[in-house]
């Protein structure tokens, strides 16, 4: 097999290194999960960058692991590679034999190899089988999807997940064809997509099929879900000091990510007591503030970065922080400093707003450590 490395330059390389580094990088054999594997290209810079780390790489694609593992050979004896969907990753760990971890890395989404493979259906561009699942070994596909689902069912999936304004029109469309003759290939929902949007909306926001591609991607492998319980394992698996770090390229699952480490941030004492109660503290900080965006030289470089969102956290030692008034205090300048407008970090800006969310109950983050 062939080394695919020139073909994918990992998104926020650097910014990923530096806010891993002082969890891998503090001594001993340290364990960093890099739940969507892919091609590799986060989790080869990784382990350059932290010789004493052992490496887990989770793939729910098999191909995307067999290239992953032809990149990483020379790191064999410190790295795993599990084909697993990563809500699987409590399983894994045990199986393994690693209770705790030190870093994970998400990096959401369908890597280049999947969207640029010519037989598995991701791509409009591009004509082939309507398959679409990252993990060809089970699941239903997007031919299944398309020619099966109810019109309301189909509608939600494009609204929701596709933010596709003329849902009810492409679900109608897609519902008059199949009566007709099955549809089996991404070329002719492409084609349907685009003829059942109104002429002026095509020619705005990229291609008509776009969103419509994205939202069967994602209900045929029902990410979102998987993600929305992966977040918590992912957090209760870190160690005091680990970190978590996660690119979204989506609102939705930007959205799932800020839920979810909003619950570990905030304290669950009575707001009014001048000292936390025991187990009531925080358990992890933000280490960015809001979602970073990327740079505008990373979108020149690599434009699968215009839409990535980064979030990062670190557990705290629940016997060492957080513990005294001075810790409240902070907090509560925290919460008001939410309401005003934030600051981007260095290379990176800071996110203006995820669609459909409300600004004001966003915790702050530390910012750049130095
Ligand atoms: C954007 S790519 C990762 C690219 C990688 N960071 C690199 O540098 O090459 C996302 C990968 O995650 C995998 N993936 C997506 N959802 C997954 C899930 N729920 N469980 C496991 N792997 C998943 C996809 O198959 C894909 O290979």
């Amino acid at each position: 097999m062939g080394e695919l490395r020139g073909t994918h330059v990992p998104v926020l390389l650097e910014r990923c290194l530096e806010l891993l580094a002082p969890a891998l990088g503090r001594g001993g054999r340290t364990v960093h999960v890099d739940a969507t594997l892919g091609l590799a290209g986060h989790a080869e810079a990784v382990l350059e960058a932290n010789p004493e780390t052992v490496l887990i790489g989770l793939d729910r694609d098999t191909e995307a692991l067999a290239h992953a593992r032809v990149r990483l050979a020379r790191f064999a004896d410190r790295v795993h590679l599990e084909h697993a969907v990563y809500d699987e990753l409590p399983e894994v760990l045990d199986r393994l034999g690693y209770p705790g971890i030190d870093g994970i890395l998400f990096d959401l989404g369908v890597s280049s190899l999947q969207l640029d493979a010519p037989d598995r259906g991701f791509a409009y561009a591009q004509d082939a089988p309507l398959d679409m699942r990252m993990d060809q070994t089970r699941g239903v596909t997007a031919e299944e999807v398309v020619n099966t689902y109810a019109h309301p069912d189909l509608a939600r999936v494009l609204r929701v997940y596709g933010e596709e304004k003329f849902a009810g029109r492409i679900a109608s469309a897609i519902i008059r064809e199949r009566e007709r003759a099955r549809i089996t290939s991404s070329a002719r929902l492409a084609e349907l997509v685009r003829d059942s949007i109104p002429a002026p909306a095509r020619r705005t926001g990229g291609h008509p099929a776009k969103r419509t591609f994205q939202a069967l991607r994602i209900e045929v492998n029902k990410e979102l879900a998987a993600l929305e319980s992966a977040l918590p394992s992912a957090l209760d698996a870190l160690t005091v000091g680990g970190r978590m770090v996660v690119l979204s390229y989506h609102s939705l699952e930007d959205r799932l990510t800020k839920v979810a480490l909003a619950d570990r941030v905030r304290s669950k004492g009575p707001i009014d007591l001048p000292v936390e109660l025991p187990g009531s503290g925080p358990t992890f900080r933000l280490l960015s503030r809001g979602a970073e965006l990327p740079g505008e030289a990373e979108v020149a470089a690599n434009p699968r970065a215009a839409s990535v969102r980064l979030r990062a956290a670190e557990r705290l030692d629940p016997n060492a922080t957080q513990q005294g008034r001075t810790d409240r205090e902070r907090s509560r300048r925290r919460v008001k400093a939410m309401h005003q407008p934030g600051t981007g970090s260095a290379g990176s800006v800071r996110d203006p707003g995820t669609p459909g969310d409300d600004r004001g109950t966003d915790v702050e983050g530390e910012g750049h450590e130095h």
